[in-house]
């Protein structure tokens, strides 16, 4: 008889998340068996929630990508890195197991690909582990998306620079944070009470995205600052046109590359010179978790040991557990600035 676990289901399309006892599943030769200590919410859980967007293959389905906890059980093949007992993070998303409700988040024993589970350091909590799985999948895939390798190292006389236009968002603080330990000069955008923030992430400039001079401030500090800025992750929705207003201005002759986190509007603006990609993992299964492994088991695991890699933005835990999912969602849906939302079970 196989024990029971709590979940948060998502029972039909458009309806509330519904705590349930599910049954609690056995690892996979690859997998890892978590014990759930915090789950963080993203926007792509409430699209789902509520717009069933992207499509939810089936249901119940059980939603959701960020956890942190403990691990309890592990398949043949996992190393001993990740032994029961172990203090993890992980990229627990049913999204990328063909909906696989063993695979979501919102539950209190959740499975996960050991590629997509990295250690937690002693001294971060299981919350500051929680904010980060999909918001470092996203940062780093905006690279790869546009060629760029994880292992690339400007030295400062490449004078190579990137635009964040969102920085102080979950999927943009981690963007900066990436984009300075690969020697980018990095610029970023930010509302005024979170300039400051950003700029301790790692950004050389950070400017105030309603200012209505925003454009060529940025474009005047990179001429200032005599740097290529010819390449740009776009973390925000509606951020485009203005983006492409920099580089027109700073890319010259050269070509320009933007990463773009959100889905594509319809009616995309356009640059001359200027590739425009939507930000995602690649879509090869095999090199999917290729990247996913560099992602977690190199880039992250290092960046936490090491502390140049710090658990951003700002966390607020939202009360009640797993029951306090949809709380968490529509907080999120109703705006958030610089902050993760995230519950403890
Ligand atoms: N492609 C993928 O695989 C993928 C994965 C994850 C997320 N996403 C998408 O990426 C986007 C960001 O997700 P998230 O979780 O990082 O969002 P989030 O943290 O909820 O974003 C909130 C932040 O956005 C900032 N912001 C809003 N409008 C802005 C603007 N015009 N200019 C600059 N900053 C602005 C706010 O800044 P202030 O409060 O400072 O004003 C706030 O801090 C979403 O559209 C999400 O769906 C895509």
């Amino acid at each position: 008889m196989p024990g029971k676990h709590q979940a948060a289901v998502l029972p039909s399309a458009g309806s509330p998340l519904s705590v349930i006892d599910r049954d609690t599943p056995e690892p996979g030769p690859d997998e890892v068996l978590i014990e759930t200590k915090a789950i963080a919410v993203n926007p792509v859980d409430y699209y789902q929630r509520d717009f069933n967007r992207p499509p939810v293959p089936f249901y119940p389905a059980v939603l959701g990508e960020d956890v942190a906890g403990v691990v309890v059980k592990v398949g043949s093949n996992v190393s001993n890195a990740l032994a029961p007992g172990s203090r993890v993070l992980a990229f627990a998303s049913s999204f990328y197991q063909n909906g696989s409700p063993d695979h979501g988040a919102f539950q209190k024993q959740t499975l996960a690909g050991s590629e997509r589970v990295a250690p937690l350091p002693d001294r971060l909590s299981f919350e500051e582990g929680a904010i980060l799985p999909l918001a470092v999948l996203t940062a780093l895939s905006a690279y790869t998306t546009l060629g760029i390798p994880l292992e690339t190292k400007y030295t400062p006389n490449e004078k190579q620079a990137i635009l964040i236009w969102g920085g102080s968002s979950s999927v943009g603080s981690l963007a900066v944070q990436s984009a300075k330990t690969m020697g980018f000069t990095v610029y970023a955008t930010a509302g005024a009470q979170n300039l400051e923030y950003v700029k301790t992430l790692g950004a050389k400039a950070v400017f105030d995205y309603k200012a209505s001079d925003v454009v060529s401030q940025i474009a005047n500090q990179a001429k200032e600052d005599d740097v290529i800025l010819r390449t740009a992750h776009v973390c925000v929705e509606n951020a485009l046109q203005q983006t492409l207003d920099v580089l027109r201005l700073t890319k010259g002759d050269g070509p320009a590359k933007v990463a773009h986190a959100p889905l594509l509007p319809e009616d995309m603006p356009t640059l001359e010179g200027t590739e425009i990609k939507f930000t995602f993992p690649p879509t090869d299964p095999e090199e999917r978790n290729k990247h996913i492994y560099k992602c977690f088991n190199i880039w992250l695991k290092d960046g936490l040991s090491s502390g140049t890699i710090v658990p951003s933005p700002r966390i607020q835990v939202v009360p009640g557990g797993i029951g306090g999912l949809n709380d968490a969602l529509d907080t999120l849906k109703a705006g958030v600035s610089g902050t993760k939302l995230v519950v403890s079970v």
